[in-house]
């Protein structure tokens, strides 16, 4: 049986994890300093009021709506509005992940071998989301020169014709940078100039690491054909409830045929359950109390990341928002037998750059939700190793 080529993965564990598995299987505790799953932060989250918005009695009729369900759709419009952003229900779909959004989009976008850009240090998933999508995997340098930055010179020259959509992800996983208003104007200019579309993750845009946002949401662009996804598995905290949208913006022609085929892609999945859609409005209502939580955990995780390292031969790089930490490491380390032996002679998990293509130093990421204390020992470890 010859599988498809698509699914041609090298699926056997890298070293790091068998590692890992090892000391798991040996029961031996291992300080993860990885851990992103908002369920498992120790963040105290309101459950009972979580769980209780579950119980909705309209769960029991089946409404199917590819767009989802209307009273999910305008507590979506409300989300945006409290951001000073006016978006109506029918430009909204809803998806049960945001990798499901990309799906959709992709379906809608590209043909086999086309290509999207995606930015290049980023999500890991890409590679996965383009392939399994028939998608060809381009990418656009971010430069880090105080922040990082999108590299307009190197997207342009690497530009190819057979692109068909410029991902941002704002602010980017995990170098947490949004997009700047300059940098929209620039990205604009550059998706009308080659007629390709935009599309803009911002699952961690309500994440900034201080009071002032940094960046800009894309959601009401009206320049270019714009795609904003995001969702409650970052936004609420909520990855388990299974809810996220596609927000379409751009110009009125481009939408209404956009709309229309998406209305086709997402009417043959209807993926999104009906508790969920029933709940979202409820859920919404805990916004403030959630985030706040974690914008608490990060901002003083980001904070005391600068103090452990400050004097330190490692250099916390400077982010804007999300819930991920780049350090980088002196130059010369060999980023990868350091990781390893962190972990083999520490006990202390953390990413190493290259697991987010990241190439131009050697780094390692942390995730910024770890519980306080978890990461201060984890992070003192690792000041004795490099
Ligand atoms: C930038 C970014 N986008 C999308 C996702 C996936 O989100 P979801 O769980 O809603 O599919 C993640 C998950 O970590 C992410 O980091």
């Amino acid at each position: 049986m010859k599988f498809a080529n698509r699914t041609d993965w090298a699926l056997a564990p890298n070293q790091l994890s068998l590692i890992l598995q090892e000391l798991q299987s040996r029961g031996i505790p291992v300080l993860d300093l990885t851990i992103s799953n908002p369920t498992v932060c120790g963040l105290g989250f309101p459950e009972d009021r979580i769980r209780a918005a579950l119980r909705a009695a309209e769960n029991g009729i089946y409404r199917p709506d590819p767009r989802g369900l209307l009273s999910a759709r305008e507590a979506v419009c409300r989300y945006y509005a409290n951001l000073g952003i006016a978006v109506t229900p029918q430009q909204i779909f809803l998806t049960s992940s945001t990798s499901e959004a990309y799906s959709f989009v992709f379906r809608l976008l590209a043909d086999p071998g086309d290509r999207v850009l995606f930015p290049k240090p980023s999500y890991p998933l890409f590679d996965f989301l383009s392939g399994i999508n028939d998608v060809d995997l381009g990418y656009y340098p971010l430069t880090y020169h105080d922040r990082w930055q999108i590299d307009f010179a190197q997207l342009a020259a690497n530009y190819a014709p057979d692109a068909k959509a410029l991902v941002v992800v704002n602010p980017n996983n995990p170098t947490g940078n949004y997009v700047y208003e300059t940098e929209l104007r620039q990205l604009n200019a550059f998706c009308k100039s080659c007629a390709i579309a935009l599309i803009s993750d911002e699952v961690f845009f309500d994440y900034p690491l201080t009071d002032q946002r940094a960046g800009v949401s894309l959601a009401g662009n009206e320049e270019c054909l714009t795609f904003v996804l995001s969702g409650i598995s970052k936004i609420l905290a909520m990855p388990q409830m299974k809810l996220s949208w596609i927000l379409v913006n751009g110009p009125q022609a481009l939408v209404q045929e956009a709309c229309a085929k998406l209305e086709v892609i997402a009417d043959t999945y209807l993926s999104v359950g009906a508790p969920a859609q029933t709940a979202l409005p409820q859920w919404f209502s805990l916004q403030s109390e959630i985030q706040s939580v974690i914008l608490n955990r990060i901002r003083a995780n980001f904070t005391r990341l600068r103090e452990i390292t400050a004097g330190s031969d490692i250099k916390l790089l400077n982010a804007q928002g999300g819930w991920y930490a780049v350090l980088r490491l002196p130059y010369g380390t060999d980023e990868e037998a350091r990781v390893l032996k962190l972990l083999k002679e520490q006990r202390v998990f953390v990413h190493p750059g290259y697991f987010f293509e990241m190439d131009a130093f050697p780094a390692i990421v942390v995730s910024l939700l770890v519980p306080e204390k978890e990461l201060d020992s984890g992070m003192r470890k690792l000041l004795v190793l490099i």
